[in-house]
């Protein structure tokens, strides 16, 4: 029988810390409401006493959340710990997390106290928490840098005190996977109550190891781990929850479970990247653009021969569509066949060699080849809207203007045009193309990077549009950000098949 691992989400709260990532209330509401669909166990929506937002939001995710267990973060602060239970007021179910530091370096020269007055402290804010709630977490602030032995005797004062769940946080990601690990067993093997309480990880990434040692705390013995959605938090982040979660399903040795629905795992992603506009890293594992593209000639192949050859995971089991395979002047002749067969073409041997050759001369010259290349490559003539070129764009917006787009496309030989206001130039531009084009298309991501530094240089931008439950994908470069917005969006609708 599988053993349950706890998922407690905290996007909204330690992964919300990033400058310049705040969002406002309805914003979390919705990715609180996409947690819960997800599956998550519990939501650390905020620290209320932190700012009346904070405290707000709180309040308004306990509202609309029915299943997952609400919690508020606090300090070892009566003050605190009475705001945290207000703003939980209205939760079905509901936590107070708290806490205090445990290290020397936090003992010593953050709180200025004695070891045993630590003790005191969090003893005292947990029975507190437990007056206005059954389920009070501690959490031991940087117990990755703590003495295991004093650790030990402050997590049973705490569990004698009513901590339900004790949070083991590698505050600093300094742990070796090895050492995070030995840590958790440790406190299984050293503390005698600790069976009246459920072990937590909580680590950050500092040294990249966020991952590997929440999972060394779950083979010895926590049962929740404290994760964020495309790993965001503070510093290098915290444990990304689409990693745990799909480790914890994929190795079935470890005999272990979660709740989360796998197939909402993409899309949840997507959501926080956007409302926080924080991208995902290209290679970001399962959720990053490239997670599933192949582009080398041996992969490519290996690929579609089967594709467990070089895919643990199916893409539709984390709600990707399908695996791509990029071509690339490093692709072979059986991810070119692949393709071309996908576009309608049937070549014999003789026929793809000589559509090869050609391939890699135009390889050479382009990174990526994409289906309009192709299709020139074998001689075709494009017909409707796969010839789509922008002739005009001429935008007008500033201050105190509502932004306006005027779009010119050669649709069929012919140029068209269209004007359209929108929240900003890209929005009113893509509107208008919009106007000039017969399918209906929902922009899925939009993403602008800048090539090199200094604002005059390259802004290249990645598109995902969907049309009728398809993705198809654009791209545009230019020192113009709404050019090359509007030629990767037009980049992407000559795709649609
Ligand atoms: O990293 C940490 O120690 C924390 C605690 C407040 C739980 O985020
Ligand atoms: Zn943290």
């Amino acid at each position: 029988m599988e053993e349950k691992v706890s998922i407690f989400d905290t996007t909204l709260r330690d992964g919300e810390q990033v400058p310049g990532c705040q969002l406002n209330t309805i914003e979390k509401i919705q990715v609180a409401e996409a947690l819960e669909a997800l599956g998550v166990d519990v939501i650390e929506a905020g620290f209320p006493i932190s700012s009346p937002g904070d405290f707000n939001s709180v309040v308004e995710i306990s509202k609309v959340i029915t299943n997952p267990v609400i919690c508020a973060l606090t300090r070892a602060v009566k003050k605190d710990i009475e705001v945290a239970a207000e703003a939980l007021q209205y939760a079905k179910r509901k936590r107070i997390h708290t806490g205090i530091g445990t290290s020397p370096y936090h003992i010593k020269y953050k709180i200025k106290t004695t070891p045993e007055e630590i003790i005191n402290r969090a003893v005292d804010a947990v029975k507190y928490a437990r007056k206005f709630v059954d389920d009070v977490e501690f959490y031991a602030e940087d117990a990755g840098r703590s003495e295991n032995d004093y650790l030990a005797k402050v997590i049973e004062a705490v569990i004698k005190a009513g901590a339900t769940v004790v949070n083991i946080p590698d505050t600093t990601g300094y742990c070796l996977p090895e050492e995070y690990g030995a840590k958790i067993r440790y406190l299984k093997e050293n503390v005698p109550n600790i069976d009246k309480a459920i072990i937590s990880t909580h680590c950050h990434n500092d040294l990249g190891m966020a991952t590997a040692n929440t999972m060394m705390g779950v083979i010895n013995g926590a049962r929740q781990v404290e994760v964020t959605m495309n790993g965001i938090g503070e510093r290098a982040g915290n444990t990304s929850l689409e990693e745990v979660a799909m480790i914890i399903k994929s190795h079935h040795n470890l005999n272990l479970r979660t709740d989360i629905n796998s197939k909402l795992i993409y899309s949840t992603s997507r959501l926080v990247s956007t409302l926080m506009s924080m991208p995902v890293q290209a290679n970001k594992a399962i959720v990053g653009r490239n997670a599933f593209a192949h582009s080398s000639g041996i992969h490519q192949d290996g690929v579609l021969k089967n594709r467990e050859n070089y895919e643990i995971i199916d893409p539709h089991e984390v709600g990707i569509r399908e695996s791509s395979i990029i071509l690339t002047a490093r692709s072979g002749r059986a991810a070119l066949n692949h393709r071309l067969q996908l576009l309608g073409f049937n070549y014999d041997k003789e026929a793809l060699d000589d559509i090869y050759q050609r391939f890699l001369i135009l390889a050479d010259k382009k990174k990526e080849i994409n289906d309009e290349d192709i299709r020139m490559l074998t001689g075709e003539v494009f017909q409707g809207e796969k010839s789509l070129k922008l002739e005009v764009l001429q935008v007008t917006c500033g201050k105190s203007t509502v932004p306006v787009a005027t779009v010119g496309l050669r649709i069929n030989g012919e140029v068209h045009t269209s004007t359209a206001a929108g929240n900003g130039p890209i929005d009113a531009a893509f509107t208008a193309v919009k106007h000039l084009i017969s399918r209906t298309v929902h922009l899925e991501e939009f993403l602008i990077q800048a090539i090199t530094k200094g604002s005059d240089d390259f802004g290249k931008v990645h598109i995902q549009v969907e049309h009728e439950g398809k993705i198809y994908y654009g791209f545009g470069t230019n020192t113009d950000i709404v050019t090359a917005s509007v030629e990767a969006f037009i980049d992407a609708i000559s795709k649609i098949k």
